[in-house]
């Protein structure tokens, strides 16, 4: 399934870390914070990836992650002029001609990182309930998002569930939440995503939001909620603790267990979209360093 990153915004929470560079560039320990996301929708067996970012941090993006054969995958590049929200990701992807009516889209953005148990399986599951399907003679299929208890809830979209897990309401930032339950920046949606993305209008604070196409499947009863569990990690960078967090966490775990997170050269060598000899050569040009011989590693 088609995936689009959305990489865009002024990152003025910040500043001045991010005043001369995308925050999706920044560092997350040894890799770029844009390695995170693309690896999620690489898990999720995606190998045709929209990049969108502002129209001045393009060229740094494409000079770090090129056409996406060094990871076997598809990138193409798109701009979104100015942060109008998350739900204008696809509209961007229409125009560009990376997304077609009636196509199915995940969406993830350039800033979440996640460490998860079973995360491929999860991924692989949402990605096939909002693909084609033909039921009674017509296309349908399911949107997923995927829930995280926070405690901090009014600062993000907050879902509800009954007891089967199902959604029962979701809400933009509330100031009274009816749960902990807070919706990730990473969607899975059906062959009428586009339908649904044009019908949004602009919120109070002017943004076309994620949360109205989220409600729209909720009514039609067609939002699945994947709720992480208990020790699943996600992060977000959004302000000097949490980046540097972050870098601490993955540096830790790879530490510890000598697995890389989030290695994109790795799981399109594991999705067996690279060969070992492409491999043996992405890690001999960066092999005087760890990341290069972590790599080599992987074949030796
Ligand atoms: C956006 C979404 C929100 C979601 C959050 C996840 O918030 O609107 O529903 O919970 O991403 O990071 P924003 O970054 O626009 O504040």
């Amino acid at each position: 399934m088609k995936m689009i990153i959305l990489a865009g915004g002024s990152g003025t929470r910040l500043h001045p870390l991010t005043k001369g560079t995308s925050k999706q560039l920044l560092p997350i320990f040894n890799k770029p914070m844009i390695y995170y996301p693309l690896s999620t929708a690489m898990l999720a067996g995606s190998r045709e990836i929209l990049i969108i970012n502002t129209p001045y941090e393009q060229d740094c993006f494409k000079r770090l992650l090129g056409d996406g054969s060094q990871f076997g995958i598809s990138i193409t590049y798109a701009v979104q002029p100015k942060p109008e929200g998350l739900a204008q990701a696809f509209l961007i992807a229409e125009d560009c001609g990376f997304l077609q009516e009636n196509e199915p889209c995940g969406l993830i953005l350039g800033d979440n990182i996640f460490y998860c148990s079973n995360f491929r399986e999860k991924l692989k599951f949402a990605s096939r309930e909002a693909s084609w399907i033909v039921k009674n003679d017509k296309l349908d299929g399911r949107a997923t998002i995927f829930g995280i208890e926070v405690k901090d809830p009014w600062r993000y979209g907050i879902v509800e569930i009954d007891k089967d897990k199902q959604a029962i309401s979701i809400e933009e930032k509330p100031k009274e939440p009816k749960s902990n339950i807070c919706v990730t920046g990473l969607y899975f949606y059906p062959h009428d995503i586009l339908d649904k993305a044009k019908a949004v209008k602009p919120s109070a604070r002017g943004e076309l939001e994620i949360t109205s196409i989220n409600q729209m499947y909720l009514e039609e009863k067609r939002l699945s909620v994947e709720l992480l569990a208990r020790g699943d990690v996600w992060l977000d960078t959004g302000t000097f603790d949490s980046l540097s967090e972050a870098s601490s966490f993955v540096e830790a775990i790879e530490k510890r267990s000598g697995k890389m997170i989030c290695c994109p050269e790795e799981i399109g060598y594991l999705n067996g979209w690279l060969s070992e000899e492409q491999l043996n050569d992405i890690g001999i040009s960066m092999s005087k360093n760890e990341y290069g011989q972590y790599i080599l590693d992987l074949i030796k």
